[in-house]
């Protein structure tokens, strides 16, 4: 579990922010659950026999002897609250964002306390809604300048045509059993599927010539899958094949997608999700359709930096002030400045000292300019503006012009009411 200090978190909020514009431009709207929830709702939708369920919540008795869980994921607790609130009358597009709690062994990329946004969608049946959330997740890349993520995608199929497959492929398995690790032996039955997702050099081999789920595939999912597919190859956004993809969690049927990169290390799946149309009526709500994907905010802060997004100076100016009466004056200059221009971040100096110990605070704060008023602008009701990044001299501006010199900056723009009340000296001072 790690903090996000001050430096990091304009990258946090960049994909955020952007995350919030694309979603809320396809019309998903945004619901907020507990951190905590009974433990029984992972366990009987994750399930039992998943890494997450057998080794990695933190799991507690509260006061009234209650198993509750820190949520390990979001795609259960949309769906506990969407039956609890009754929204699944009609179909619901939803997203969510916040940390999710994992007891496993933290490297690069993979922490115990983590950040998701994600996306549940209830009530859509059809591969349109797959095709439409794999698009939502390109187009994000796109916006936050996203290289090289690639998309791996497969079908699981129905529960019967998985139950046909997860038969034969325990019988394979169980011929080669002498080649397989451990674990996989264990898995094999308890959640034989999981094995595909060995990453053992000996099992791998033996999976390499396993028999495929694909092929087991019905026609209604066959044709299902295919629609997703030739709806990517229509929108132009490239994808592999990949059989083997499997996901940790049980609650899947048909499309599950991941979007990977190499650019991370091992730990390089940066989105999954996938098709659960079966988990809100096995968690007690009527028959429903669901899909959904989850992405992982280190990951892409991670992405981000890679990218090169040079972000935004954390302050566009620092206010110095020098001279009884101008200190006197700089806090009311300042806040006239935030009341017409709102967006404006503005610090002011605090705590007197000379120019030369004023500018050094001003250029430590990440300023782009330094507003100077000393107790001859003051006099002269003007402001003086240096640019801290550049090598151009100081200038010279009276309030209005300043007004408007900063609204180039931060792109607020002035009703004529505005500009009128700002006309003038800066030395009408006081607040009422
Ligand atoms: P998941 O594959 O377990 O799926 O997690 C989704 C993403 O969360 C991963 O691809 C990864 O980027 C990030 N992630 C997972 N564990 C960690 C960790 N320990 N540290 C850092 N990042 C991590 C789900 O959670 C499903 N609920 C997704 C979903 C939503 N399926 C349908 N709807």
């Amino acid at each position: 579990m790690h903090d996000i200090l001050p430096e990091a978190v304009a990258s946090w909020h960049r994909i955020e922010d952007v995350s919030r514009q694309v979603l809320t431009s396809y019309g998903y709207a945004e619901i907020r659950t507990p951190i905590l929830e009974v433990t029984d709702l992972f366990k009987r939708s994750i399930g039992e026999v998943t890494d997450i369920v057998e080794k990695e919540m933190y799991s507690f008795e509260d006061r009234n002897g209650d198993s509750l869980s820190l949520r390990p994921e979001g795609t259960a607790s949309c769906v506990r609250a969407a039956i609890e609130h009754g929204l699944l009358v009609q179909p619901q597009r939803l997203w969510y964002r916040g940390p999710m709690f994992r007891h496993e062994r933290p490297q690069r990329g993979r922490y115990r306390q983590f950040n998701q946004i994600g996306v549940e969608v209830f009530g859509l049946p059809g591969p349109d809604i797959d095709l439409e959330i794999i698009l939502i997740t390109a187009r994000l890349w796109r916006r936050l300048g996203f290289a090289g993520l690639r998309l791996e995608l497969n079908s699981l199929g129905d529960p019967d045509e998985r139950q046909a497959y997860r038969n034969e492929l325990v019988a394979y398995l169980s011929s080669h059993g002498d080649r397989l690790d451990a674990e996989s032996i264990r898995r094999l039955h308890t959640n034989p599927l999981r094995v595909l997702d060995s990453k053992h050099p000996e099992t791998q081999k033996v999976i390499a010539d396993a028999p495929t789920l694909m092929d087991h595939l019905g026609e209604s999912t066959r044709s299902h899958f295919q629609s997703v597919c030739s709806g990517l190859d229509q929108a132009g956004v490239p994808y592999r094949l990949n059989p083997r993809l499997v996901r940790g969690l049980d609650y899947y049927n048909r499309t599950v997608f991941e979007w990977i990169t190499d650019d991370l290390g091992a730990q390089g799946t940066v989105c999954a999700g996938g098709r659960y149309d079966g988990l809100v009526e096995q968690l007690g709500g009527r028959p429903t359709p669901a899909v959904g994907f989850a992405m992982g905010l280190e990951r892409m802060v991670e992405l981000l930096a890679l990218a090169g997004h040079a972000s935004d100076a954390p302050v566009h100016a620092y206010l110095v002030a020098v001279g009884e009466q101008a200190q006197a004056e700089a806090p009311f200059l300042a806040e006239r400045l935030r009341d017409a221009l709102p967006r404006l971040r503005l610090m002011t100096h605090c705590g007197g000292g000379s120019f030369k110990s004023q500018f050094k605070r001003a250029d430590r704060s990440g300023a782009s300019y330094a507003l100077v008023l000393g107790e001859a602008e003051l006099e002269r009701g003007i402001v003086g503006i240096k640019p801290l990044r550049e090598q151009t001299g100081q200038q010279e501006l009276d309030f209005g012009d300043l007004v408007s010199f900063l609204a180039g900056l931060t792109k607020d723009t002035l009703d004529r009411g505005a500009s009128a009340q700002l006309s003038g000296s800066i030395s009408t001072r006081r607040l009422q």
